[in-house]
C-alpha cells in the first residue's frame, strides 16, 4: 500500500488505524498539556531525559526543554557519592513545529566509565536541578521494559501502565517504545502528554524510542516527515546515507539492539528508498556486532492477520517480512520485536517462513496506549500465545544474562500473561 491508497483510506489494516485516528482526535489529551512540570521551582527545564547512544557504557545523550532561553545551560555529572564534577555545555537545539517553537537543549556524555552509577544535574547560570541518577552498563546481566504502542486519545493509561511498569521493575536499567508514540505526530500536546507519563522514569534510565507510522502524519492527517520525533530523540547516527536517526543500533550489556524503521510507505514519496538503504545498512551493522546477542526492534509487523468479516484478505507475511526475514535468518537474530497491531501474541521461533527452533523468536509486542481493536483480528497460524481478549494494556520485561533472555509479558496491574526463555551457550 503507497501513501496515496493509505490516505484514501483504503480497506486494509492501515485504514482501521486512520478510523482510530480520527476517534483519537479528541481533546482529552489537551488536558495534560496544561500541566507544566519543571524539574525545581527556580529551574526553568523539563522532559529530562536520557538517550541511548551507540555504546551505553561509555556515553550518554541528556535532553531537555525550556519555556524561555537559559543562559549557560549545561549538565554536571559526577560518580555517585563523589564531590568532584564534571561539566558539559549544553547545545540549543531549538525547533518550531505544530506552531510552537521548542528551547531544546541537548548535551553529551563521553569516555564514561561502564558499569558505574553516576549522578547529574541540570545547571544554568542561575539555577541547578536536583541530582538525577545515570548507570552504565558493563557486560554483565540486566533487564530493560518494552512499551507497545502508546498512542491515544487519552493519556492517562499510557501513563498508569509506564509508571505501574517501572514500580513493578525497578532493576529495569532502559526503556523501549516500539512506536506510534503518539497517534499524531505534529500535535505538541500529545508529545507533551506522553512525557508527562514517563515522568520520573526517563530521567533516570535511557530510553530507546522506535520511528512508527504516526510520528509521520501531520495535523491534517496527511503524511510528512517525522520531524517532531527526530527532535525530540536524538538518538546514534549510525551511517546512514539519507535517514539518519531514522534507524539505528545500539549496545547495552552482551546486547546489539538494531532499531529499524518500517515507514517506507509513508516515507517513500519524500524521501525514497528507506527500505533499500535499510537492507545494506542491516547487512553491514549486524555483521559488525560482536556481542553475544542480536536483538531486532521495528514497528511493523513481519506476519499479515486475516481480519474478522474481511475474507479476501488472507493470512500471511507482511511487506516487512517477506523484506527482513531472509535477512534476521541469514544474519542469526536471535529476538524480533515488532509492534503496530495493538495485540499481544508470540510466535516463538520462525526461520524460511516455517515454524522452525533455529530461526528468530518473534513477539507481536500488544499495546499500551488507549486504541485498542477489540475483535478485529483472527489467530494466525503462527501464533503460539495471544493475549486474553479483548485486551487491556500490556508491557514487557525482559531479562538478559549471559546464558539467556527471558521476555515476560503482563497486564497493566503486573499480572504475568507470558513468559518465554531464548538460551544460547556460554562462550
Ligand atoms: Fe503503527
Amino acid at each position: 500500500m503507497n501513501r496515496r491508497t493509505f490516505i484514501a483510506g483504503g480497506l486494509g489494516a492501515l485504514a482501521l488505524f486512520a478510523g482510530g485516528i480520527f476517534f483519537a482526535k479528541g481533546s482529552l489529551y489537551r488536558k495534560a498539556a496544561n500541566r507544566v512540570h519543571s524539574l525545581t521551582e527556580d529551574l526553568d527545564a523539563r522532559f529530562l531525559r536520557q538517550m541511548v547512544t551507540a555504546d551505553a557504557s561509555r556515553s550518554r545523550t541528556i535532553m531537555w526543554q525550556a519555556e524561555e532561553i537559559l543562559t549557560k545551560p549545561a549538565i554536571e555529572y559526577r560518580l555517585k557519592g563523589q564531590e568532584e564534577v564534571q561539566r558539559v555545555p549544553a547545545q540549543e537545539d531549538f525547533f518550531t513545529d505544530d506552531g510552537v517553537k521548542n528551547h531544546q537543549y541537548l548535551a553529551e556524555l563521553q569516555e564514561l566509565q561502564s558499569d558505574t552509577d553516576y549522578e547529574y544535574r541540570v545547571v544554568t547560570d542561575v539555577a541547578a536541578s536536583d541530582w538525577h541518577t545515570l548507570h552504565t552498563p558493563g557486560t554483565g546481566s540486566f533487564e530493560c521494559l518494552i512499551f507497545p504502542d502508546s498512542q491515544s486519545s487519552d493519556y492517562s493509561d499510557w501513563e498508569a501502565l509506564a509508571q505501574n511498569a517501572a514500580r513493578y521493575s525497578p532493576k529495569a536499567a532502559f526503556f523501549i517504545n516500539m512506536g506510534d508514540i503518539v497517534d499524531n505526530g505534529e500535535d505538541h500536546t500529545q508529545w507533551q502528554s506522553w512525557f508527562y507519563g514517563v515522568e520520573g522514569i526517563m530521567d533516570r534510565m535511557p530510553f530507546s524510542p522506535v520511528m512508527g507510522n504516526h510520528e509521520t502524519y501531520d495535523q491534517n492527517w496527511q503524511v510528512r516527515l517525522p520531524e517532531a520525533y527526530l527532535k525530540y530523540f536524538v538518538v546514534p547516527e549510525n551511517g546512514s546515507r539519507d535517514f539518519s536517526r531514522y534507524y539505528y543500533s545500539f549496545d547495552y550489556g552482551d546486547v546489539h539492539f538494531i532499531v529499524l524503521n518500517s515507514q517506507w510507505d509513508e516515507t517513500e514519496d519524500f524521501k525514497p528508498g528507506l527500505m533499500e538503504e535499510q537492507l545494506n545498512w542491516l547487512r553491514e551493522d549486524a555483521g559488525k556486532s560482536r556481542k553475544k546477542w542480536n536483538i531486532v526492534l521495528v514497528h511493523k509487523d513481519v506476519l499479515q492477520y486475516r481480519i474478522h468479516n474481511r475474507p479476501e484478505r488472507q493470512e500471511g507475511f507482511s511487506d516487512v517480512g517477506r523484506n527482513f526475514m531472509p535477512l534476521f535468518d541469514e544474519l542469526g537474530i536471535d529476538l524480533v520485536f515488532t509492534a503496530h497491531l495493538h495485540t499481544y501474541r508470540n510466535r516463538g521461533h520462525i526461520k524460511d517462513f516455517r515454524r522452525d527452533g533455529r530461526g528468530p523468536l518473534y513477539i507481536l509486542t500488544g499495546v499500551a496506549g488507549n486504541v485498542r481493536y477489540p475483535g478485529l483480528w483472527v489467530d494466525h497460524h503462527l501464533d503460539e500465545v495471544v493475549a486474553p481478549q479483548p485486551e487491556t494494556d500490556n508491557y514487557l520485561v525482559m531479562q538478559v544474562t549471559a546464558q539467556e533472555i527471558t521476555v515476560k509479558c503482563f497486564l497493566p496491574d503486573g499480572q504475568e500473561i507470558d513468559r518465554v526463555t531464548v538460551t544460547k551457550d556460554a562462550v
